[in-house]
């Protein structure tokens, strides 16, 4: 079976963990500091804290924001539940949005239609490593949190995605761009949101008493994330490496296939293809021939909440269509040919 995604684990991950075995030092310390410097200089933003995932980064960017009980928090109905939960974790009202059918992001127009008075935040999740229309939501004026989970890397008009919002966060999760295994971190130009972080993702030795949170990363993660960052370039080039192959291969078979506008470099997280409504029968018959492919988002968000496909219908027919086919660094040039093949084969 050709797996959908895979970390890429070289020996240089497994020598830096083991070492940071053998010292005995294992909690938040001195490589987590150093992760923070790497993934700050990485993105170009002022400060980094790493985090023990992406759920607990995108917590404390909203609280950073001072969002409370009666604020409503704009995001797209399709994205993982980890972005509804952070929402729900500050007791705030998530309102959800409808997608572009070009490139899975938050629609800027279906958000401008979804602004209130209430509205003190909007997460903007780069879906599939391309990066959403920043300019478009840049000119609502209202706080932005850039969710990178799933797009490290990535480029906007030349700079990092994560460089742009109030605060941007990643998740370093088995699967993800780069991986500690569970991680996760935030990064921001805000020197009131990065105090306000680290001071709450650790709630022992301090003076007085705040609600605050266990989301350290240890140290045997830090030392995983400082070798995957150096390598980060490496693995975008391979994976657009085997965007290009897909691209060459699975055109004329009348499906969409994955397009980033000029002034966006795609780092290919996940290579979606857009089916005519029939996602689950192509999912099912690759799966026959020995090919793991996924819906890339398990289940938009308004349907976990009972709302009506109506008001979401390119979310919903994204859904129905859509099919992320296996693509990650360590996927051989015959493997890829073998996809290429099958998905061809069902297809025709
Ligand atoms: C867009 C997005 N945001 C946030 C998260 C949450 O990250 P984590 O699983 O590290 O908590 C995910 C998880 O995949 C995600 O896809």
């Amino acid at each position: 079976m050709i797996s959908h995604s895979k970390p890429t684990i070289s020996q240089k991950e497994i020598n830096a963990v083991s070492a940071v075995l053998k010292s005995g030092l294992l909690a938040q310390g001195r490589l987590v500091t150093r992760f923070e410097q790497d993934l700050r200089k990485f993105i170009k933003t002022s400060f980094a804290v790493a985090t023990n995932s992406g759920s607990s980064a995108l917590h404390l960017a909203l609280l950073g924001l001072k969002i409370r009980p009666q604020d409503e928090v704009i995001i797209p109905s399709y994205v993982c539940a980890g972005v509804l939960n952070a929402v729900n974790y500050v007791c705030a009202k998530a309102r959800l949005v409808d997608i572009n059918p070009d490139d899975f992001n938050i629609s800027a127009d279906s958000v401008r239609k979804n602004i209130s008075l209430k509205t003190k935040a909007i997460i903007v999740p780069h879906m599939f490593g391309l990066a959403a229309d920043l300019d478009g939501l840049k000119k609502f004026k209202i706080p932005l949190i850039e969710d990178c989970a799933l797009s490290i890397g990535a480029t906007y008009k030349g700079r990092q995605v994560g460089s742009f919002g109030d605060a941007a966060v990643f998740s370093f999760y088995a699967t993800k761009m780069l991986t500690t295994a569970e991680g996760g971190g935030l990064a921001t130009n805000r020197s009131d949101i990065y105090s306000f972080a680290r001071d709450k993702r650790d709630y022992d030795n301090k003076d007085s008493y705040q609600l605050r949170f266990n989301y350290k990363m240890n140290e045997i993660q830090a030392a995983m994330g400082i070798e995957q960052l150096k390598r980060i370039n490496q693995f975008i080039s391979h994976r657009q490496k085997i965007a290009s192959m897909y691209n060459n291969s699975l055109s004329g078979l009348g499906i969409g296939l994955p397009e980033a506008p000029a002034h966006r470099v795609h780092v290919y997280f996940r290579y979606c293809i857009k089916s005519k409504n029939c996602a689950e029968s192509i999912i099912k018959k690759l799966r026959g021939l020995g090919i793991e492919a996924k819906r890339p988002v398990f289940k938009p968000l308004h349907n976990y909440l009972g709302l009506s496909n109506k008001d979401y219908p390119v979310t919903t027919q994204v859904y129905k269509s859509v099919v992320s086919l296996p693509i990650y660094p360590q996927l051989k040039e015959e493997q890829v040919r073998f996809v290429i093949d099958k998905v061809r084969r069902i297809l025709k």
